[in-house]
């Protein structure tokens, strides 16, 4: 596919200052650039040189910091395409490794492409012994995000053969190996919570057995993956690979623009993915149903979400992008009831709290004015409680499938010629200049 940028039509936008507006420019034009889905974007890259004025956009909710060809999302519709790929199709008849394929490659692979490119990932997912030394080093009771973000940083310094990002080689090995091991580093923090010996990769297993392989087998007794419960882990994966430029995919395209190597790059990722706005929510969720407890008391939780003096917020609602209902929240709750009839949760308590908190949120004006719908993490801990994962393991989890789509990303900027170091200005409303003088009155 060629450059998605079409600009064959010279369209502009004429910006018109308004008589006497400090810098002496009156008009400037500014070039629409249109990709082949979504809003057309107005070409500012001109503007300061030409008007001495930058734009202002906190949280960047109407800037487009890249061309990319990977995600494309429509917030008001509730779609999500993956290089064209509707979720919902991709999550119903793909796997994670041939997603993570089609999001690093642009399409899916054939079975030869799939066959060498499950080899590579198969033959990484151990990691080097001395790493298994970090974990040591920290507490017991230290939140396994934390043990992610210091081991994974901590891969580059064991990998100097594929640190170097100008070598289109050494960038490919660095991704398998970093796909590759998230699930081993991943399954070695629980364990080390839990104070049982790590467990090492099978060859033989898929990439979401090996994980439940490495996460629940014991040296004392045979541990069999239940078929049923691999395929609603790699369904969880796939819908967790990527989402266009949410906060974390932004960060680790913005640590890649200053050439920082691969794994710090993710190791910034998984940090920014840990805050509750963002991939934390997962946890969140569950710890929040567990504090409400009862139907009775959601009222006064809805109460507390909308009150802007309490920083509550209902966790596992709202979206910066989708004001309709997260297409991937679709598909893990129905993929929720089909696991939790499998292993005879149906009636979890939280899960009905969670169903009774939805009914009466979507019918609150607070929400349905806000366009509040539940997103992908409303869901996605019922299914992880109930295959056995512990609560603050959610964010691992996420962290192990969304490193397919910052890999993704972080290829897509290191290629792209346009790309520069990021570095936003700001609007400075700080001291004018001032002098420094002895402070006098301090008798300095
Ligand atoms: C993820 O970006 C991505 O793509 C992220 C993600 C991905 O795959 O990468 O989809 C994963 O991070 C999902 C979101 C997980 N976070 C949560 O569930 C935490 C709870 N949600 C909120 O913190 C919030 O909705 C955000 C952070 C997700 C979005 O924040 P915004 O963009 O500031 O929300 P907004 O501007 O749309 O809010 C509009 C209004 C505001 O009130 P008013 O100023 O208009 O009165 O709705 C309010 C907000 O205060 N609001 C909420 C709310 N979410 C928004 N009020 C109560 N509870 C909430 N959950």
């Amino acid at each position: 596919m060629g450059p998605a940028i079409l600009d064959d039509n010279h369209e502009s936008a004429h910006l018109e200052f308004t008589p006497g507006t400090p810098g002496g420019v009156e008009t400037v034009d500014l070039p629409i650039l249109h990709g082949t889905m979504g809003p057309a974007v107005l070409d500012i890259r001109k503007l300061y040189t030409e008007t001495d004025y930058f734009t202002y956009d906190p949280g960047y909710t109407a800037t487009a910091s890249c061309e990319s060809k990977i995600t494309f999302i429509d917030g008001e519709k509730g779609i999500l395409l993956h290089r064209g790929y509707p979720i919902d199709e991709l999550a119903e008849k793909s796997t994670f490794l041939k997603v993570a394929y089609l999001l690093m490659e642009g399409d899916l692979p054939t079975s030869e492409e799939y066959i060498t490119f499950e080899k590579n990932i198969t033959h990484h997912t151990m990691v080097h012994e001395q790493l298994r030394n970090f974990y040591s080093g920290f507490r017991r009771d230290a939140h396994p995000m934390a043990i992610m973000v210091g081991v994974v940083g901590a891969l580059s310094a064991f990998y100097h053969d594929s640190l170097d990002i100008r070598d289109p080689q050494q960038r490919i090995i660095a991704s398998h190996r970093l796909i590759a091991k998230m699930p081993t580093i991943a399954a070695m923090a629980y364990k080390y919570s839990v104070g049982q010996p790590f467990v090492y990769p099978k060859n033989e297993l898929g990439y979401a057995e090996n994980f439940l392989h490495m996460m629940f087998s014991t040296p004392t007794g045979s541990y069999t993956v239940n078929p049923v419960v691999a395929k609603a882990l790699d369904k969880i994966l796939i819908l967790h690979a990527d989402h266009e430029q949410n906060a974390s995919t932004s960060t680790v395209r913005l640590v890649g623009s200053s050439g920082a190597n691969p794994f710090a790059c993710i190791a910034a990722g998984i940090a920014c993915l840990w805050g509750p706005a963002h991939g934390g929510a997962n946890e969140a969720v569950l710890n929040m149903l567990k504090e409400i407890g009862h139907k009775d008391r959601i009222p006064e939780f809805l109460e507390k979400a909308k009150n802007k003096d309490d920083p509550f917020r209902l966790m596992g609602f709202g979206h910066r992008v989708y004001k309709n209902f997260d297409p991937r929240a679709r598909v893990l709750w129905k993929t929720s009831q089909e696991i939790l009839d499998e292993l005879g949760f149906d009636n979890d308590p939280l899960l009905q709290l969670a169903k009774e908190l939805e009914r009466i949120a979507l019918e609150d004006p607070y929400f349905v004015e806000r366009k509040l719908y539940p997103n992908v993490d409303f869901y996605s801990g019922f299914i992880l409680k109930a295959i056995g994962v512990p609560t603050t393991m959610f964010t691992v989890l996420f962290a192990v499938a969304r490193t397919v789509g910052w890999i993704a990303h972080w290829m897509e900027m290191i290629e792209d010629p346009a790309q520069k170091i990021g570095r936003p200005r700001q609007l400075y409303t700080g001291h004018t200049l001032r002098h420094y003088e002895p402070q006098t009155h301090h008798g300095i």
